[in-house]
């Protein structure tokens, strides 16, 4: 039985963070485990800046977005040396198991340390969704919801102007933020970097558009894939319409989580805990088919993708018939 371990949260910071700590700390508590708190992500773990979770310290988390653990990208983590500091402080510490939670970088940092004998459970947490083993992530259901809020206000106020609007989401390397927030917007073009688009052919089909008669189409692009100041002006000269660029940034990756994100949130971090306490050797937890399983961790960062061509050609079948 495990006595001690740790948690941290590292890469992007997700909504649904802190209920998933908190849900370590109380079940930790239950098991007769003693759950510390690594602050600043890996960073954090090889200064030593560590210290005991209380009930207190997280008895009002569960509907905070961000991470009060903090997080960090640390260049320092992905050199051996970096990692041979971060392994020996878990001896130091003497403890049975590490819980990381955040996403593929994350994840690929959990695997480099277990080889060097850190006992670790994985949490797979990203706005992006693109952790490939996970159908999801801490914080998408949140991200997606926050940037349909956003949209829906944009799309009010550009139809009562005749506007066209072009919005920037987050997900550098995977379009699961751009396709739902497109789909559950009813918005008019969605480009993700799984499907690219080239310029000219959005400004054909947003032409096509307001010639069929849509005063005011939508075209959501996820970030990386196009300079969307530069589109928007393309547009504006190809449609003689108004067009703006909107870029939604740091709003989709704040905010209360959902209750979505809350349960899942919930379910992987008393998990993790039973897991450690079982004895199991490292591994990430993963969602499929909405069931909670776990992965080989080398397996959880491959670097496929998990896209929903699915649900790109029901958008594709909605907005764009050929
Ligand atoms: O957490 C994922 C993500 O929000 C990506 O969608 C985005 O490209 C990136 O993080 C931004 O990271 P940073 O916080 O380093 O600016």
């Amino acid at each position: 039985m495990a006595k001690k371990i740790a948690v941290l949260t590292s890469g992007g910071d997700a909504p649904g963070m802190n209920t998933c700590v908190k849900a370590i700390v109380e079940t930790g508590l239950q098991l007769g485990i003693e759950v510390y708190g690594v602050f600043r992500g890996y960073q954090g773990l090889m200064e030593g800046d560590v210290r005991l979770l209380t009930v207190q310290d997280v008895k009002y988390l569960g509907n905070f977005g961000g991470s009060f653990l903090q997080s960090a990208r640390s260049e320092a983590f992905r050199t051996p040396e970096g990692k041979a500091k971060a392994a020996a402080v878990v001896k130091k510490l003497k403890l049975a198991g590490l819980i990381c939670i955040g996403g593929n970088g994350t994840l690929k940092g959990a695997g480099e340390l277990s080889e060097l004998g850190v006992n670790i459970v994985a949490i797979p947490a990203t706005i992006d969704n693109d952790v490939y083993s996970s159908e999801r992530s801490i914080g998408f259901d949140t991200a997606v919801n926050s940037a349909v809020n956003m949209i829906d206000n944009i799309k009010q106020t550009m139809s009562s102007n005749g506007r066209v609007a072009v919005i920037e989401v987050m997900g550098r390397h995977g379009g699961d933020i751009a396709l739902f927030s497109a789909l559950a917007s009813d918005s008019n073009i969605v480009v993700v970097p799984e499907e690219p688009v080239p310029a000219a052919d959005i400004i054909k089909r947003t032409v096509k558009l307001v010639k069929q008669g849509v005063s005011s189409p939508t075209i959501i692009v996820a970030e990386k894939q196009h300079d969307i100041k530069v589109l928007a002006d393309e547009i504006e000269a190809a449609t003689k319409k108004e067009c703006r660029a909107i870029i939604l940034g740091y709003m989709q990756r704040g905010g209360s989580p959902t209750s979505n994100d809350r349960i899942l949130s919930i379910r992987y971090g008393v998990q993790a805990v039973h897991l450690l306490n079982n004895g199991s050797s490292t591994c990430s937890l993963a969602v499929k088919n909405d069931l909670l399983t776990t992965v080989d961790i080398n397996e959880a960062v491959a670097e496929k993708s998990h896209f929903r061509s699915d649900m790109y050609a029901l958008f594709r079948l909605l907005h764009d018939p050929k």
